[in-house]
């Protein structure tokens, strides 16, 4: 069994990891390419050095673009891998441009095709990522849904139950994995002068918020606002420190900034945080993962159950006023009760090989 895998943003790489190790173990040949969506150190090679994942055996270099221009790329390279390789099935993961390229390449040279994190919505079509999950999970043969609510968008959506396995989340599997690791990197708390259960953990980088001036000046008067009362770290995307410098916006002093970090260094200021507050998908789940509350600064949220378990709440970023005023509600919130196991017992990736490896009929 020969499977080829598309690699390209950050979330990827880390879903990845125990994956890659459960294939391994299952006698699975993976065939890992990077399409290059993603490309600088702290963004991509960080993470193969921290999950103990070996180079991709074909690096396409695609580097960034307009989405069509992007895509189209990934798409011209990953055919000729496709075509050579002859693989047993693609595999791709999440929403991201390298997903979708990922996808139509495997659909149009019928080779099967698995996604992994199938069934997410946001039920907003203006966000890239829902276009991409949506276009993904209808081409799809084999979809791994996190959770049974993944599973209830896809069946309302007329995908047949026989295509989809509910496996729960690799990310989880990753949390519990890395976080040994993590902890011995708590040392980067006193290196950025904070104490673990006092500041807030703050992340951006949805287009949503980038792209609009507005929105993103709230997040930073309302970060600015909260640095007055509890230590806020912000370690930035590119994209947001660009569109930081494009609106002209300056961040705080107060506020202490940091360039994107590896998976264990985010990990450890995860596990020592009192509160994040993130526009990420997969931050919120590890905040909740960790036992941190959320408040993620979007509309809506496709990991609505950690919404009902009270383990985050959504604030859009209307205001500076309004995002600090969250916040320091967040911050008064008694700690919310233990929720259920939402996303599966750590073992997502094992159920992930253990399908690929049924016969195709069965
Ligand atoms: C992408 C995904 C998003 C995911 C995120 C994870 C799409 C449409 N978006 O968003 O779903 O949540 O990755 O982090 O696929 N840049 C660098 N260095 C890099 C990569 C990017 O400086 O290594 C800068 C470039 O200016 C680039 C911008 O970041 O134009 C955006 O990169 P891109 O990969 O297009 O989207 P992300 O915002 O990273
Ligand atoms: N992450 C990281 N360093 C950072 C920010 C995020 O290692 O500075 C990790 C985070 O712990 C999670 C993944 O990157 O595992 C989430 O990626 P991101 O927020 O970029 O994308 P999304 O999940 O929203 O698609």
């Amino acid at each position: 069994m020969k499977v080829l895998t598309v690699l390209g943003a950050r979330p990827q790489f880390v879903k990845s990891g125990p994956v890659s190790r459960a294939f391994e173990r299952a006698g699975i040949v993976e065939v890992r390419v990077h399409t290059g969506q993603h490309y600088d150190d702290a963004l991509s090679d960080v993470f193969f050095r921290e999950l103990g994942l070996g180079p991709c055996a074909h690096h396409l270099g695609v580097g960034s673009g307009p989405h069509g221009a992007q895509t189209g790329r990934m798409m011209e390279a990953l055919e000729r891998v496709v075509l050579d390789e002859a693989p047993d099935h693609v595999l791709v993961y999440g929403d991201t441009n390298s997903t979708l390229a990922g996808a139509l390449v495997a659909a149009k040279l019928r080779v099967p095709l698995a996604h992994v994190e199938a069934g997410l919505r946001s039920f907003n079509r203006a966000m890239p990522e829902e276009i991409n999950r949506v276009l993904t999970d209808h081409a799809a043969d084999v979809l791994f849904a996190p959770t049974s609510t993944a599973r209830a968008n896809l069946l309302r959506e007329g995908i047949e139950p026989t295509r989809i396995a509910v496996v729960g989340d690799v990310m989880y599997d990753a949390a519990l994995g890395y976080a040994p690791l993590a902890d011995a990197r708590r040392g980067l708390l006193d290196a950025l002068g904070v104490r673990a259960g006092a500041y807030v953990l703050a992340t951006v980088h949805r287009a949503e918020n980038t792209d609009r001036p507005a929105r993103l000046a709230a997040i930073a008067g309302g970060l600015a606002d909260a640095a007055r009362e509890i230590d806020v770290v912000f370690p930035l995307h590119p994209r947001t420190r660009a569109a930081l410098g494009v609106a002209g916006i300056v961040l705080d002093p107060a506020i202490r900034v940091t360039g994107p970090l590896g998976y264990l260094d985010m990990m450890a200021l995860e596990r020592g945080a009192r509160l994040v507050v993130t526009d990420s998908g997969g931050v919120q789940k590890e905040a909740y993962f960790h036992g941190v509350p959320c408040l993620t600064l979007r509309d809506e949220t496709e990991w609505t159950e950690l919404v009902a378990a009270g383990w985050n709440r959504l604030c859009p970023p209307a205001s500076a006023a309004h995002v600090a005023r969250a916040i320091r509600a967040r911050l008064a919130d008694a700690p919310p009760a233990p929720a259920p196991a939402l996303y599966g017992d750590g073992h997502a990736a094992e159920r992930i090989a253990a399908r690929l490896l049924l016969p195709a009929d069965a």
